[in-house]
């Protein structure tokens, strides 16, 4: 995998030391983003946590949704993911294993996380972490970050970047599925 430049965001939280970025995508459309989240979730195991960063509005959510709807499997692709928001998360039970979808964002305290169980779930569950920014530094070694940002000029796009941990398996995977979706 080859170095690109990680994009400035100062709302967003630097990832920990030593995580580089190793991959980068753009998405030029929303069916783009579900085209690499169907890609990616056969290639996902229980233990997997994708953190996922942008501003309100990038595509966290959308990228989730289809992710969950994919791992579901068959009749997944009308499956009511609803968004975390409030809940703060909602756990599947899929084929794949146990998904849970967190949405950080209104996490009034890093130690919430670990009462809601979160903790414990990163270890032997599919996590799709939303607002992990809220939680940072403190992320599993083996989780990587998928940065969603707007592009100038295009409403519809989002370019994509993989930050990860140096020989993080999980990483190549994921680089994988944006190379190949
Ligand atoms: N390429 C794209 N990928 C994903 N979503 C896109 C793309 N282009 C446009 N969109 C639109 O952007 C919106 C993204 O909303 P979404 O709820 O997924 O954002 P979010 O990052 O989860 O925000 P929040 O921080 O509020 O949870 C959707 O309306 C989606 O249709
Ligand atoms: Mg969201």
């Amino acid at each position: 995998m080859t170095a690109v430049p990680l994009p400035t965001d100062p709302e967003l939280a630097a990832p920990p030391p030593g995580w580089v970025p190793c991959a980068r995508a753009v998405l030029p459309d929303p069916g783009a983003t579900e085209a690499l989240a169907r890609a990616l979730a056969p290639r996902l195991a229980p233990g997997d946590t994708l953190l996922l960063q942008g501003q309100l509005g990038a595509g966290k959510s959308h990228f989730a949704r289809a992710l969950v709807r994919a791992l579901i499997g068959p009749g997944g692709e009308t499956a009511e993911v609803p968004s975390p928001t409030f809940t703060l998360v909602q756990v599947y039970d899929t084929p794949a294993g146990e998904v849970w979808h967190a949405d950080l964002y209104r996490l009034s305290d890093p130690q919430e996380a670990v009462e809601l169980g979160l903790d414990a779930a990163m270890e032997d569950a599919i996590c799709l972490v939303e607002w992990p920014d809220r939680i940072a530094p403190d992320w599993p070694a083996g989780a990587v970050s998928l940065r969603l940002a707007a592009m100038p000029g295009a409403p519809d796009a989002r370019a994509l970047t993989l930050v990860a941990p140096p020989g993080s398996d999980l990483a190549t995977r994921v680089a994988a599925a944006m190379e190949g979706r």
